[in-house]
């Protein structure tokens, strides 16, 4: 029960799986959830034999389904026993950019991940930081601080970072933090071709574990990473 605990949404590959490694290594004990029970499977099982058995418990869960998402969380819990933190991770993009040839559809697919699924997480999450003073830490974006346009992706990182912001005054009330990262581009699967002279997950990981480990006394309330070039 010593070793803290953080819950990783969107953790089967980028830099929600960068994280976990990081996190195991700084010491955490990590719940990874996501859709791909394959690559949860590995991912655990990798960072299971790098850290020691029950360091990572894989979750295949859909977090834009708000009953599969909060049995998730329950089984985190009966698992280690308590939440220090939650890294609200899990987003997609979209195939059609621009709002006058956007695709309403797959709005409503991001939305529901990017916006309603992040909301569902801090909601049903909260109670269980609120026992440890625990930390909420948000994927947002640097699309969620500069104006593109047309963009509806970037305007659900907006929703993301101005959340962030209120939850991170709400969570102050009772001594609980909340860090805002927004990534420029990473090379990631989030792009069909890869971007290898842009960040690296580990780069956004680095940043996680910088704002995990910062003494109690510090809030790091927002990170931006940008690629150098
Ligand atoms: N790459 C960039 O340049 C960049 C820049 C700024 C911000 N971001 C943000 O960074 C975050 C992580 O993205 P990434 O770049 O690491 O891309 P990624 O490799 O595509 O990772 C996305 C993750 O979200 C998970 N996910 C998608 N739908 C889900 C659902 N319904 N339920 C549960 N998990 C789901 C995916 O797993 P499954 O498919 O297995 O469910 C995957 O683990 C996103 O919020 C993204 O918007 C990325």
């Amino acid at each position: 029960m010593n070793d803290k605990v953080l819950l990783i949404t969107g953790a089967s590959s980028g830099i929600g799986e960068s994280s976990a490694f990081a996190a195991a290594k700084a010491g955490y004990k990590v719940a990874l959830l996501a859709r791909s029970e394959d690559k949860l499977n590995k991912i655990a099982n990798a960072i299971n034999s790098e850290f020691g058995n029950d360091t990572a418990l894989a979750i295949k869960t859909d977090v834009t389904q708000l009953e599969e998402l909060g049995k998730a969380i329950h089984t985190t819990i009966e698992k280690f026993g308590k939440l220090d933190a939650v890294f609200a991770n899990a987003g997609k993009g979209l195939n059609k950019a621009g709002t006058e040839n956007g695709d309403p559809r797959e709005w409503d697919e991001m939305i529901d991940l990017n916006v309603k699924s992040l909301l569902w997480t801090a909601k049903m999450t909260l109670p269980h930081l609120r026992e440890t003073l625990g930390h909420f830490i948000i994927t947002s974006s640097v699309a969620g601080k500069i104006y593109l346009p047309g963009s509806v992706y970037g305007a659900s990182k907006w929703f993301a970072s101005g959340f962030g912001h209120n939850l991170a005054r709400e969570m102050k009330e009772w001594g609980g933090r909340c860090t805002i990262i927004c990534p420029g581009m990473v090379d990631t699967p989030f792009f069909d071709e890869p971007k290898p002279d842009k960040l690296k997950p580990s780069d956004i990981a680095d940043a996680l574990v910088f704002a995990l480990t910062a003494p109690a006394r510090s809030t790091v309330r927002e990170i931006e990473v940008m690629p150098t070039n």
